[in-house]
């Protein structure tokens, strides 16, 4: 009932686990992965990186703000932590990758031959345009899918930034790069001032919107993905319920990533995979079958 085949890999379910969210021990994606139809590892680059200082994560009923900075072990380090995963878990482990240039992405592939897939995290600065993300520029984004595309046979997958002007150009670049498929979407740029102290909370002042109030953007967004792309659009943003996980379906997601909402529940995924498994039995459809059914009725 709840098997989909998204860019190659075939799915228990189609509830996956965001990148970014549960931090790079093997041991907190082992236990998301006796539920999720696949785990989305940290976002990882070449070298180790700090990351911001702390105030880095703000929660907020409506949403959070974050900006983390990819605080990461670097891919040497963290391919010993996510082979551990691989060696222990059945489920698909999809490893994010970022880099600050597209030939840096073809670097990072070597270091995780277990990956099921790669995620290229396009939300990064560029290298050589300070304060531009690679994922805003239609030509860097086809270049980063096809120069990963040389180097490996694995599905990869662009992660784009809805902080653009019309998602769909950026989509179009990553599929006639070799995209096997979109994730859409990554945070939108946000920020929050502390009225006590008279001060931006993030140290460092602007961050990512993430959670419920990016539902009705990240949809939208998939929504006209669907409409122009061939490849498949997986979902992101917002989604914590499985009412929210099948709008997501119905609008052309062929699976969906759930992030924030780990920071209100850790059975997040569990009891949207739940959900929608009780739905389908009592309507006696097939999720793959609902995938864009929205669109017949627009
Ligand atoms: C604390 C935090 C860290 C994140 N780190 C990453 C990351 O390393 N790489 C990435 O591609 N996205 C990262 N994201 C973005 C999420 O994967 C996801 O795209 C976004 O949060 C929207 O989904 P959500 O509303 O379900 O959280 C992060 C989000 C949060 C809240």
């Amino acid at each position: 009932m709840l098997e989909v085949e998204v860019a190659g890999m075939k799915l228990r379910n189609p509830v996956m686990l965001a990148s970014g969210i549960l931090g790079s021990k093997h041991s907190s994606l082992l236990r998301i992965a006796e539920f999720a139809g696949a785990v989305v590892s940290k976002s990882v680059g070449v070298e180790r990186r700090e990351g911001y200082r702390n105030p880095a994560v703000l929660n907020r009923k409506c949403c959070i703000v974050n900006a983390v900075g990819l605080a990461s072990p670097g891919a040497e380090v963290f391919s010993g932590e996510l082979r551990e995963f691989s060696m222990k878990s059945k489920t698909p482990l999809v490893v994010s990758l970022f880099a600050s240039r597209p030939d840096e992405f073809a670097s990072l592939a070597d270091y995780f031959p277990f990956a099921s897939a790669f995620e290229l995290n396009l939300s990064c600065p560029h290298a050589e345009n300070a304060g531009m993300v690679l994922g805003v520029d239609e030509k860097l984004v086809k270049k980063c899918v096809q120069v990963i595309k040389d180097v490996t046979d694995k599905p990869v997958l662009a992660k784009l930034t809805p902080n653009v002007t019309d998602i769909v150009d950026i989509g179009r670049a990553a599929e006639e790069g070799g995209a096997d498929a979109v994730v859409a979407v990554n945070t939108v740029k946000a920020m929050a001032v502390d009225i006590f102290s008279r001060k931006p909370v993030l140290s460092n002042i602007r961050g990512g919107m993430s959670g419920k109030a990016l539902k009705g953007i990240a949809l939208r967004c998939v929504w006209d993905l669907y409409e122009e792309l061939e490849i498949p659009v997986i979902g992101c943003g917002g989604i914590s319920s499985w009412k929210d996980a099948l709008e997501f379906i119905l609008a052309g997601a062929s699976a969906v990533q759930v992030g924030s909402a780990f920071y209100y529940s850790y059975r997040a995924i569990e009891g949207i995979v739940r959900g929608l498994e009780e739905y389908l039995r009592l309507t006696g459809e097939k999720i793959k079958d609902l995938i864009g059914a929205a669109h017949e009725n627009a």
